[in-house]
């Protein structure tokens, strides 16, 4: 996940290759909740890992339920009804709806002396609507806080089961769910009859009392739904594992991947994004977001549990669509229109204004930043495309969708990246959206590269990795490659002299490094700490000025130049390695203040040092690697100095980035 203030997208051309995205949020609890409640073993497949899924798993630990999860698969023994659990329990369900209101039910249905809380904003969202609907079924549930929400005490319940239970559906959709849940567990005892739900008011959020009636049916009960007004649980129903189930990936998630399938320029050849976790058979109603994508033009094909998009129409064709059944979804299409043949309007989108945010208002404002002209109204929003497309801030009012949606921005045929502030707000339903985006985009243009060179000690590592953390960079210690070379000749008994360049090379074209998160490996080994000695960096220093072995690991510092950029520090990164790079820096300090800071360094973790012969060692390193014939130390002709001999560290980074944000189209 991205915990940076800001992420620049750099312009993207196409998306290839495959997408597999993480398990719905309403499934993975619903699912997890139905295997506890059946009898038997559940193996359920791809579950989402977030917070909401770790509460239900661990409240269902504390009901008796056997729980192993490894990665996204969660074997779940269940409670089968009524025998040998805990008739007692607290459960902590932290801000997690999707667990304490079918929890609630389930619970007070199955009867016990149970306490439910959650955190404080847990306790202000209202759940006295099902509770009602619950006490009028007999069951004993009582507000130990404030009444109409959470906390709950649930006791003994005396089910009277006889006539139709009435809930309210038009507040929210969840409450009808927990009760469609928990009232199977009823309907088996001997002398029930059909257990009838009547919902009162009009029911809001239909598609997702469609996923809950066809999660009920994969684990045996067959609910009758009479429009959505009664609900029938015919008598006799009881849970049956259906031994394995696999959890869908979202299919509101998936829209932002078929959307930059459709927007891809893609290659003669190349066969389009595959999104695996969600198909043709999905359970969800953001599943036709496909048909709306294919109204404007894109080629999507579908097989059970995956699509595959490509762009067709080029540009896409214009729309003017009813939203109201994928109002999510629709966002996505509100991007869409913005590589339209002319302005489109959706429709029927008034909950948009009630959402994380005022989400027409919000889209309006960030589409116009784009170049586009928007008209909003109460509940709709018409897009015309921007006639010259600007470089925009979006911002993302803590809501994961718009974050999500404005990457989309980063196709625009102007080749403009596009900021997003506060890109962390994803962790909401897709934590690693722009990892997983970056893993099959290609960039429209070179790559964002930083380049920081300079001697030794000159604390250009220290402020490469700073400024590569504030942009979400990735990192390139060069000086490490060359340490893992010297320490991997020395291994295979080479001193690091000419007579070995040969062998130095051809061991450095192979080289097993592998290096992230400021950990560096040689094959399966942690050489961390083996390259940070005194004499492994003088042994780098020789293996460096062997110009067989600086040829040999060219390819290896290129490819760390990924999306979305590159921060790289050592000698030659903006003369040899990154010649193009958009801002090269050359880093220096005097020859005093660097011993000074190594000394301290090295004291620092309890390595003795003298101050004088530290300072004669980086004269004699810098005169080797300034004076060398093969890519000597100097600066680059269009590097910008700094001497940071009197600045901190933070001093640096600022001014780094500052004259980072000067080249920047924002
Ligand atoms: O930055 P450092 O101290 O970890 O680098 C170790 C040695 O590697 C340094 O003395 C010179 C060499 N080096 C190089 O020649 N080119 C680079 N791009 C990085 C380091």
């Amino acid at each position: 996940m991205f915990e940076t203030a800001f992420l620049d997208v750099p312009a993207l051309r196409a998306v290839h290759g495959t997408v597999r995205l993480p398990g719905s949020k309403s499934i993975s609890n619903r699912v997890l909740l139905l295997a506890a409640l059946c009898q038997g073993r559940t193996v359920v497949h791809d579950l989402l890992d977030s917070d909401d899924t770790q509460v239900m798993l661990q409240a269902l630990r504390q009901l008796g339920c056997g729980v192993a999860v490894e990665g996204t698969r969660a074997v779940i023994d269940g409670l089968g009804g009524r025998a040998n659990r805990p008739r007692q329990a607290a459960l902590f369900l932290g801000n997690a709806g999707t667990a304490m209101r079918p929890l609630t039910a389930a619970l007070a249905v199955l009867g016990g002396d149970y306490a439910l809380s959650g955190i404080p904003r847990m306790h202000e969202r209202p759940i006295g609507d099902l509770v009602d609907a619950l006490r009028a079924l007999g069951c004993d549930v009582r507000y130990t806080g404030q009444d109409g929400y959470p906390p709950l005490a649930i006791g003994e319940p005396r089910l009277q089961l006889g006539q139709p239970i009435p809930v309210r559906g038009d507040v929210s959709s969840q409450f009808l769910t927990a009760l469609l849940m928990a009232l199977p567990l009823a309907a088996g005892r001997p002398g029930a009859q059909d257990i009838v739900i009547e919902v009162v008011g009009e029911l809001t959020s239909k598609p997702y009392i469609e996923i809950t009636l066809q999660l009920l049916a994969r684990f045996g009960v067959q609910v009758r739904r009479e429009g959505w007004q009664r609900f029938v649980i015919p008598q006799g129903a009881a849970y049956r594992s259906p031994g394995n189930i696999h959890v869908e990936a979202d299919a509101s998630s998936a829209s932002y991947f078929i959307a930059s399938g459709a927007l891809s320029a893609g290659a003669e050849g190349q066969n389009g994004l595959k999104i695996e976790g969600v198909g043709a058979d999905s359970i969800q109603g953001d599943i036709r977001f496909v048909e709306a994508a294919r109204l404007m033009g894109a080629r999507i094909d579908s097989g059970p549990n995956w699509l595959r998009v490509q762009r067709g129409r080029w540009p896409l064709a214009a729309i003017d669509l009813d939203c109201n059944h994928i109002p999510d979804a629709a966002m996505t299409l509100a991007m869409m229109a913005l590589y339209a043949d002319g302005p489109s309007t959706l429709r029927n989108i008034a909950s948009w204004r009630v959402k994380e945010t005022d989400r027409i208002a919000a889209m309006a404002a960030e589409l116009r930043k784009l170049g586009a002209q928007v008209d909003e109204g109460a509940d709709f929003i018409r897009i015309t495309p921007p006639a010259a497309w600007e470089a925009a801030r979006i911002h993302t009012y803590d809501d994961h969708r718009m974050a999500m949606c404005g990457s989309l921005a980063a196709f625009n045929p102007a080749g403009l990246p596009v900021r997003i502030e506060d890109p962390r707000c994803v962790g909401k339903t897709f934590p690693d959206y722009f990892e997983t985006l970056f893993a099959v985009a290609e960039p429209a243009g070179p790559l964002p590269v930083i380049c920081i060179d300079g001697p030794t000690a000159s604390g250009k590592g220290t402020v490469a990795a700073e400024v590569a953390r504030r942009l979400g960079y990735h990192f390139l210690d060069s000086g490490a490659i060359y340490r893992m070379t010297g320490l991997a000749a020395r291994r295979q008994g080479l001193a690091p002299e000419p007579p070995h360049e040969a062998a130095i090379a051809a061991l450095a074209r192979a080289l097993p490094a592998r290096f992230g998160a400021g950990r560096f490996w040689l094959g399966e080994q942690d050489v961390s700490d083996a390259i940070r000695t005194e004499a492994a960096g003088m042994d780098a220093s020789r293996v460096s000025a062997l110009p067989a072995v600086r040829q040999a690991l060219v390819e290896l510092q290129r490819a760390s130049a990924r999306l979305p950029g590159l921060v790289a520090d050592g000698r030659d990164m903006g003369t040899v390695i990154f010649p193009q790079a958009s801002l090269k820096v050359y880093l220096t300090a005097s020859a005093a203040e660097r011993a000074d800071r190594r000394h301290k360094q090295l004291i620092s973790k309890g390595i003795p040092a003298n101050i004088d012969s530290l300072r004669a060692d980086l004269e004699a390193r810098d005169a080797r690697d300034k004076n060398r014939a093969s890519a000597p130390l100097k600066p680059a002709q269009d590097a910008l100095l700094l001497d940071n001999s009197h600045l901190s560290i933070d001093q640096s980074v600022d001014q780094v980035l500052s004259w980072w944000q000067a080249r920047q189209p924002f």
